[in-house]
């Protein structure tokens, strides 16, 4: 069995303050479509990928955060299916599951690790 890891790399996004508080951004990235959600409490960061796995639909950006026994968590704004942020698993039906990406805030920045092929695409 073969398996390839392809090269990540940063990928500047935003300022800070061009997100919504406590709720969901889109960024595009390439081809590529990511939900970006910052929990303003706790002040964490998260990405996952905005498709849901259910229909297609680009759709998870507008989802409803909030948590599930302690884990970040994101539902589907339209059949309320609810991923973890932290392991893109769906948490009400494990037949499903989202990619989730790393995150981090420099300087007042957000940065998302894609692939270096998305990237790329830009
Ligand atoms: S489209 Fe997301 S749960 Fe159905």
């Amino acid at each position: 069995m073969q398996t390839s890891f392809e090269e990540k790399v940063w990928a500047k996004i935003v300022p800070i303050s061009e997100f919504s508080q406590d709720g969901g951004t889109c960024a595009k990235i390439g081809d590529e479509q990511i939900a970006i959600f910052h929990f303003q409490q706790e002040d964490e960061w998260f990405a996952c990928e905005n498709r849901c796995p259910h229909t297609g639909d680009m759709v998870l950006s507008r989802g409803l955060t909030g948590d599930f026994q302690g884990e970040p968590k994101v539902a589907c704004p339209l059949h309320k299916r609810s991923f973890s942020l932290k392991t893109g698993k769906c948490i009400s039906d494990e037949t499903y599951s989202v990619r989730t990406f790393p995150i981090k805030v420099e300087e007042g920045v957000v940065y998302v690790a894609v692939d270096s092929s998305t990237v790329a695409k830009e």
